[in-house]
């Protein structure tokens, strides 16, 4: 897939890394409001942040009957390689999984053009899997034109706000150190030692 986004390369980043907007954006597509509480783990090095979760039981409304026909224990695990690539994977079992691999390029201040290489593997034979490709490329679409959407929404509001600013809550710990790292690149720093490191995050969604 290849989209063009209205957003700075650390914006889209944070848009697929982020779970959260996923209840609102993507409600009904790809996960819907539990009230549940997910924990997970995240790991920032000097130009990679790695958030693991810890929701092995989760439906992500991810057409379960295809992708998880077992109901095999869910791995979930989002990385950021600085500066600009994105590794987003979802894996059932050894038969099952699902890999959304980015790599993000600046167009203009707040323009990117997205490339994403997107890699299924079902348990179901190759026939029917291929038949079934045109499907689940337009399911992917949707769900990448919701996030096209709401960042076109979000450009606006920077454009007619210019001193906006944005605040953080203690989800948004993998974008607060994907900002740092990139600010630190630009900057041709070396990133804060005190950002380096594993540690649990948990939210609600
Ligand atoms: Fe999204």
């Amino acid at each position: 897939m290849v989209g063009k986004y209205d957003g700075e390369m650390g914006a889209v980043a944070q848009n697929i890394m982020d779970v959260t907007h996923t209840i609102f954006v993507h409600e009904g597509w790809f996960r819907s409001e539990s009230g549940k509480a997910v924990d997970a783990t995240i790991e920032v090095e000097p130009r990679q942040v790695v958030v693991e979760y810890h929701d092995h039981d989760a439906d992500v409304g991810m057409m379960p009957w295809l992708t998880n026909p077992h109901g095999a224990e869910q791995v979930h695990r989002d990385s950021f390689f600085a500066p600009n690539i994105t590794l987003v994977e979802y894996h059932w079992g050894e038969p099952s999984g699902m890999v959304f691999n980015s790599l993000i390029s600046p167009v203009g201040p707040y323009e990117s053009r997205v490339y994403t290489c997107v890699s299924y593997k079902f348990p179901i034979p190759k026939l029917i899997a291929k038949a079934l490709m045109p499907a689940v490329n337009a399911y992917t679409w949707v769900v990448n034109n919701q996030d096209i959407k709401i960042l076109s929404a979000r450009r606006k509001g920077l454009e007619n706000m210019p001193m906006t600013h944005s605040h953080s809550v203690r989800g948004d710990m993998a974008h607060i150190a994907l900002e740092k790292i990139l600010d630190a690149l630009r900057h041709d720093q070396q990133l804060a030692p005190s950002f380096i490191g594993k540690r649990p995050m948990q939210f609600q969604i």
